[in-house]
């Protein structure tokens, strides 16, 4: 298929919640240390939303700045979609409910189920809406509170997960814009969909008193085969959008991938062979956020000066599913 027309990206906003959780703070909680946290994961804090904050009040307020930094009104959107695996509800979608708030409608808003690749994916769907014509400017988000579905007696678990919001607008391109979505590659394979769970609350085994006693509600995984199948993931997906744009790893500017553990970025980094000047991490100051972790930085380079207009970014991600994907743009 020819398209019509090249995307960008014309705004960023982020937003986290003001409680924070440190590794101390951890320690009171379950049987875990600072050290153990930093040198195996490389996270100290982390946010926390408060009992009365849903994902779509978080995304809401990432989507105000980001509208603002695109300088563009909530009308002028003509698409939404949400990359969260922690909504507000089974449904309706998070992307009606931040439809109603920024009092909008009559156009296509919905919510992509892809672990911590969502924002990846929803970005990947949205370029093709805009490269096509059937949209001008996509609101597209990344949000997880992923502290109400975590289980704080499981260290192996609780210590990962923070809250956040991070959405982008992708624009239609002028034909003199040097700014481009240069490519996205996303796929998954579903043989691994038990390795990263959450197991009730669905059809498989909807909500009983026993399934909340078993703490069945909350994220289950198994990290070790998680972290190899991680790096390899995001490898492959990084080499293919390199290789179909005739780039080498020298011509990134900035990679930018998901925010798990230390140790993954670093492991990739080094299959890469790219400079680790190049490598965006921010994983200290908010843990493992989901499909926020890649917006909210992409959001935090950009606003400190880091990425700045031309740059060539790569961003690629991986999580439940499982599911992998990157993102290579000109910003
Ligand atoms: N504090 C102290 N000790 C701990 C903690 C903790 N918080 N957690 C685990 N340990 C212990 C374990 O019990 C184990 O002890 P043992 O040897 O006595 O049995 C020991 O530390 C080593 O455990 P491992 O699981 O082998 O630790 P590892 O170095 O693999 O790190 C981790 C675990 C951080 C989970 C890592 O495997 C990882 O990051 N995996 C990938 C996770 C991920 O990326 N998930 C996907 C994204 S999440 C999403 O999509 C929502």
């Amino acid at each position: 298929m020819v398209n019509r027309y090249y995307a960008k990206i014309s705004g960023t906003g982020s937003y986290v919640p003001e409680k924070i959780l440190n590794n101390f703070d951890l320690e009171k909680i379950v049987e875990t240390n600072d050290e153990w946290i930093r040198t195996r994961t490389g996270m100290f804090e982390r946010r926390v939303a408060s009992k009365e904050q849903a994902s779509s009040d978080l995304a809401y307020e990432a989507a105000i700045k980001a509208l603002e930094s695109a300088n563009l009104r909530a009308k002028d959107i003509d698409l939404i979609v949400v990359g969260t695996i922690s909504p507000d509800h089974a449904f309706p979608s998070t992307a009606c409910i931040i439809q109603k708030k920024l009092g909008v409608k009559n156009f296509p808003a919905f919510d992509v189920s892809a672990g911590c690749p969502g924002w990846i994916y929803a970005s990947n769907i949205a370029k093709q809406y805009i490269e096509n014509g059937a949209a001008k400017h996509a609101l597209v988000i990344g949000v997880e509170i992923l502290t109400k579905i975590t289980n704080y007696q499981d260290r192996n678990t609780c210590v990962l997960f923070g809250d956040a919001a991070g959405a982008t607008i992708m624009s239609r391109a002028e034909s003199k814009d040097i700014s481009r979505v240069i490519d996205s590659d996303i796929t998954a394979d579903g043989s691994y969909n038990e390795l990263l769970i959450q197991r009730a609350g669905g059809s498989r085994l909807p909500a009983t008193k026993e399934t909340v006693e078993q703490n069945l509600h909350t994220v289950e995984m198994e990290g070790n085969r998680i972290f190899k199948l991680a790096v390899k993931s995001m490898y492959n997906s990084c080499d293919l959008v390199l290789k179909r744009n005739n780039l080498d790893v020298k011509s990134i500017d900035w990679l930018l991938t998901h925010q798990a553990n230390l140790r993954i970025i670093d492991a990739l980094g080094r299959k890469m062979k790219i400079d680790p000047e190049k490598v965006i991490i921010n994983i200290e100051k908010y843990a493992n956020t989901s499909s926020a972790t890649i917006p909210l930085a992409l959001d935090e380079a950009i606003r400190s000066g880091k990425i700045r207009k031309g740059d060539l970014v790569l961003m690629s991600s991986f999580g439940a599913g499982l599911t992998s994907g990157s993102l290579m743009i000109r910003y």
